[in-house]
């Protein structure tokens, strides 16, 4: 059975990874498409190379552009890919515009459309990965649910047909990166930088929330540069270029350290090693929940509320008073539940494949 992957994001390589593996391990025929949304080597190849993915089959080179532009560019593209490829499937992750693009291009072409990550919500239309979300959502024939909120997500949408509760694939990658830091004698990137285990605070921005208002950025910088711990903030690109643009990196004290992104070990490493995780990412949330690390989302609201509600991770936007307030509470958190899962989410994904 021949099987076609869309992916072209940082965290797509990541969703990708143990998912590729499995499909390799079974036997199927594995196309790779990667639209190239995320074209910097610390944002894609990096990853192709530690998470050994097997080679990329089309590199579309799309890059950036208003979300029209992007997203027109990769569907017209990836339409041609499959009609040409005739895969029985093609899988699809997460909510980015690669995402959607996939989406289009194969909901109106026979094989089915696999969704990984599918029924997550933030209930913010005004993010364009929830618009994403919902529409590959709705027109999706297979959607594989990381978490039972996912499952009710759908169901509260209408949509039954199809849905696989599989558990969260970062869990799955997770689990294998954990392994992989501890039998490896490399220090990573925790050698290259002046910080101890468990006394530091990482800390990454990238939503465009964040980053295009100056003031807000200034706000969330400053408040993490006050704090007592030194702060590893590995800067996404579209952050770097506020921070450039705006002069903050002048304002920062030398217990900031402002470093180009990490790779997925490195980055596991820091997650791992760090007192607190301050983030708007949406992987980074779980994989601190994940790593038991508390988090502090510097977001309004989140698609990971099972996080929340156990009192792991907490919502503060970017306001001074409760990001402070959340970075100086006590370690202390009641036992985990375990809503993403046993860390055998891919090997559902393939296992419904194959279900007609
Ligand atoms: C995208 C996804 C977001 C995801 C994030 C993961 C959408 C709408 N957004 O956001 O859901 O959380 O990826 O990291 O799909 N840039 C570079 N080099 C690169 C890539 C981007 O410099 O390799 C800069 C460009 O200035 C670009 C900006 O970052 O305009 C934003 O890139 P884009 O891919 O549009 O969105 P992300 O913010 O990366
Ligand atoms: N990540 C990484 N290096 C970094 C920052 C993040 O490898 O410097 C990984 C992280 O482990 C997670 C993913 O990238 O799996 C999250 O990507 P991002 O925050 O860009 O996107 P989101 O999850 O918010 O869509």
């Amino acid at each position: 059975m021949k099987v076609l992957n869309v992916i072209g994001t940082r965290p797509q390589y990541i969703k990708l990874f143990p998912v590729c593996r499995e499909l390799a391990g079974n036997g199927y025929e594995n196309v790779i498409v990667d639209t190239g949304q995320h074209y910097d080597e610390t944002l894609s190849q990096v990853f192709l190379e530690e998470l050994d993915i097997p080679g990329v089959d089309y590199d579309l080179d799309v890059r950036s552009g208003s979300h029209g532009e992007q997203t027109g560019r990769m569907l017209a593209e990836i339409e041609d890919i499959v009609e040409a490829e005739s895969p029985e499937a093609v899988i699809v992750y997460g909510d980015t515009n690669s995402t959607l693009a996939a989406a289009i291009a194969t909901a109106k072409l026979p094989p089915r459309l696999t969704h990984v990550e599918s029924g997550t919500r933030s209930f913010n239309r005004s993010m364009p990965e929830e618009l994403n979300r919902v529409m590959t959502d709705h027109i999706s024939d297979v959607l594989y649910a990381p978490t039972e909120r996912a499952v009710e997500n759908l169901a509260n949408e209408g949509i039954t047909d199809g849905v696989v509760l599989t558990g969260d694939v970062m869990y799955d990658a997770i689990q294998w990166a954990r392994e992989y830091v501890a039998e490896s004698d490399d220090a990573g990137v925790l050698g290259d930088l002046p910080i101890e285990p468990g006394a530091f605070v990482l800390a990454t921005v990238h939503r465009p929330r964040n980053t295009d208002d100056g003031e807000r950025l200034r706000r969330i910088l400053t408040v993490l540069d006050e704090h007592p711990l030194p702060v590893v903030f590995p800067a996404h690109p579209r952050v770097r270029k506020r921070i450039t643009e705006l002069g903050l990196d002048a304002e920062l004290g030398a217990d900031f350290h402002l470093i180009e992104p990490v790779g997925y070990l490195d980055f596991v490493r820091l997650l791992d090693g760090a007192q607190r995780v301050a983030t708007d990412s949406g992987g980074a949330q779980k994989e601190a929940f994940m790593l038991e690390t508390p988090c502090v989302t510097l977001r309004e609201e989140t698609e990971w509320d099972e996080t929340v509600e156990c009192g792991w991770n907490r919502l503060v936007g970017a306001d001074p008073h409760l990001i402070r307030e959340a970075l100086s509470e006590n370690d202390e958190r009641p036992p985990r539940p375990d809503p993403f899962g046993d860390g055998r989410a891919a090997k559902r994904i393939v296992a419904a494949l194959d279900d007609d």
